[in-house]
């Protein structure tokens, strides 16, 4: 069975990877400069760098794919450059591409990290086309994955999207109180509801009872802080696939990873506070209008939606707030020098 075969490749390659080793060649002609090393500030509590199962690391698990490898590289930098401890934060990278990783090492060569390989075939029989393309990804799926993916070991994970920037230490995030829910995420309560939801949805007396006494709110799933034990307990990952397995059978919803995570957390997580996503900075989902910050203390910057700041930077279109992700750019330019 050659499947069989890739995939033990493919494991042995992961195993190997955060070693340094960068036997294989990216796809893409893109080139990343190297990133500075930064170092613990003498408070922190000393872990030794191949331990990947303290409880007081941070654990970020990201993705990587080949589209959105600049957006996570300025994500990692601008994580450990507000970090006090960045030595003790440990990345999990869930990817396809192994190739991708070696990029990753190649700017970040001191970084401690993992890599994970996400196996986008079981997924991709569950996704139904949504408004906008990008969201189709499998790889947008990995989160319903995370505690199957991630060592049993760890306890807790933050999840980040790769278009945010955070300019505060991510120790504050980690800290978000769970209050015992299995996740806590930016809520929205003032966003209506209904129109995540198909008609259909809401009009099946047995499906729109669903949210009955829940105060289901809208939450973004580009930034959650997740208690991979209580998740593996209530058997989340199952909840969340029975859903997608329904919306095959009938149309429950537009868009895409979102809807399900809805349907099994609405109103039942805890809230991470705003400044912690300041969200919507890629515009519309249509067209990708610049928008303003929301009133409020800024921690993380997330360029959700359309527009994303590399490619409206490289088409000389850029947003005013664009300026704040550019500084994070580890893209090396052709026709010399480096964006600064
Ligand atoms: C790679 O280089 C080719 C030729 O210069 C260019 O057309 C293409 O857009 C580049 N790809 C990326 C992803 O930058
Ligand atoms: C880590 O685990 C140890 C031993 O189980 C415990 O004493 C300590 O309080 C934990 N620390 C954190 C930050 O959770
Ligand atoms: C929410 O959206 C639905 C569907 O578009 C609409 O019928 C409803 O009036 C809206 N509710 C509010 C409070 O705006």
């Amino acid at each position: 069975m050659p499947n069989l075969h890739s995939a033990l490749l493919i494991l042995l390659l992961a195993a190997a990877a955060c070693g340094g080793l960068s036997v294989l060649a990216d796809d893409d002609n893109e080139t990343f400069k190297e990133a500075p090393k930064f170092y613990n500030s003498p408070a922190c509590p000393p872990i030794p760098p191949d331990d990947f199962c303290s409880n007081e690391s941070i654990n970020i698990a990201m993705t990587l794919d080949l589209h959105y490898l600049r957006g996570s590289m300025a994500a990692i930098l601008s994580t450990l450059q507000h970090s006090s401890c960045p030595e003790n934060i440990r990345f999990h990278f869930i990817s396809s591409l192994p190739s991708l990783h070696n990029t990753i090492l190649q700017s970040f060569p001191y970084l401690r990290c993992h890599l994970h390989i996400f196996a986008p075939s079981p997924v991709q029989g569950l996704i139904s086309t949504s408004i906008r393309q990008a969201l189709d990804s499998p790889l947008n799926y990995a989160r319903n994955y995370l505690p199957t993916l991630l060592p049993t070991c760890l306890t807790k994970v933050l999840y980040l999207d790769s278009d945010v920037i955070l300019v505060d230490d991510v120790a504050d995030l980690a800290a978000t109180p769970l209050l015992g829910k299995p996740l806590a995420a930016p809520e929205y309560c003032n966003a209506n509801f209904t129109i995540y939801f198909t008609p259909s949805f809401w009009s099946n007396p047995s499906l729109s009872l669903t949210f009955a006494g829940r105060k289901a709110c809208y939450f973004n799933t580009g930034v959650m802080v997740i208690d991979l034990v209580r998740w593996r307990v209530g058997g989340y990952t199952t909840r969340i696939v029975e859903w997608m397995e329904l919306q095959k059978r009938m149309r429950i919803y537009e868009l895409g990873s979102l809807p399900p995570f809805l349907l099994v957390f609405a109103g039942e997580i805890a809230s991470v506070d705003h400044r912690w996503n300041q969200h919507g900075l890629g515009g519309d989902n249509y067209r990708g209008l610049c928008r303003d910050l929301h009133p409020g203390p800024v921690s993380l910057l997330h360029w959700s939606g359309k527009g994303k700041p590399w490619a409206r930077i490289d088409s000389g279109r850029p947003c005013p707030l664009d300026a704040l992700w550019a500084p994070y750019d580890l893209l090396v330019r052709e026709n010399g020098g480096i964006e600064s």
